[in-house]
């Protein structure tokens, strides 16, 4: 596989960052994954400025001509890794660049952004879409400022390996005594046929997908409500579901071991998933 790096295309294996990139030593970065399918980019102009504002949030200057080619450089990309057909993610990641000594603040003068892609084919979990998964709860331990995708993601890795360990698939996130987010993917909740979900704030990543299925929503005359859902109130819920750029949507089944709605994937989720396929392949 290639991937490319600071203006050249190279094997991954050959692929090397300074051990003074200030992604490497502080995690001062930000990140996007973007679905390709048949060589289509989904959603793609919605990710490119979510990575803007990542940038913006952390005050890091990428250079415009670099940010105005990431478009041609992920098409060029998957063409040089045979992913123009079927399914495919590209992941890229601009740093604030290489920086000795290290010091806290920002690099004077400043050094140029690191700027890497790569890709690789994708299949969807299509099982889990269809049985629904099993997950559990956490406390979110993340700081206040989860709206930026950076690249700092260690409560995110900690949440998901606790889930693993305790036989689960994935992990609800609580903050204040309400349901926030999993470690890679928003939350939506179903009663009384309305959708409930975490309003976009500083505490959340405001998904890609999220946006779509808001969307989607309101084609269905299904009410949105951004209001966060208490985890005392989970198991009074009729539906719980992911949404996320590589969970798609994920029906949410069983939290903590216990049964929540029916116990299977209910009636809203199932008509966002058809829209949502609908968008993603149609
Ligand atoms: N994760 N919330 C968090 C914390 C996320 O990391 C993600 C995405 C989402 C969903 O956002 P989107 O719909 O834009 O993919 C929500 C990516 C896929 C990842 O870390 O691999």
């Amino acid at each position: 596989m290639q991937v490319y790096l600071n203006g050249e295309f190279l094997d991954q294996k050959e692929a090397a960052v300074s051990v003074a990139d200030r992604g490497f030593v502080f995690g001062d970065g930000v990140y996007e994954v973007t679905r390709v399918v048949n060589g289509k980019f989904f959603q793609e102009e919605e990710h490119l400025v979510r990575l803007d504002e990542g940038l913006k949030g952390l005050k890091i200057n990428l250079d415009e001509k670099i940010r105005d080619s990431i478009p041609d450089i992920s098409r060029d990309l998957i063409k040089r890794n045979g992913l123009t057909e079927g399914e495919a993610t590209v992941y890229l990641q601009v740093t604030r660049g290489a920086a000795f000594p290290r010091t806290h603040t920002f690099p004077d003068p400043e050094v140029p952004a690191t700027v890497y892609l790569s890709s690789g084919p994708f299949k969807p979990h299509k099982e889990l879409h269809e049985k629904g998964v099993e997950v559990i709860t956490v406390p979110d331990v993340r700081w206040t400022r989860c709206n930026l995708k950076t690249v700092n993601l260690l409560p995110n890795t900690l949440a998901r390996q606790q889930a693993r360990d305790a036989g689960a698939n994935s992990a609800v996130m609580i903050r204040d005594g309400v349901i926030t987010e999993s470690p890679n993917a928003n939350i939506f909740a179903a009663k009384g046929g309305s959708l409930y979900t975490f309003p976009a704030s500083n505490y959340i990543l405001n998904g890609i997908t999220r946006r779509v299925v808001i969307d989607i929503a309101n084609s269905l005359n299904i009410p949105i409500i951004t209001e966060p859902v208490r985890q005392d109130d989970l198991y009074d819920l009729d539906e719980l579901f992911f949404t996320g750029t590589t969970t798609d949507i994920q029906p949410i089944v069983k939290v903590d071991g216990q049964n929540l709605g029916k116990g299977e994937p209910g009636e809203i989720v199932r008509s966002i998933q058809k829209e949502y396929n609908k968008r993603l392949y149609g």
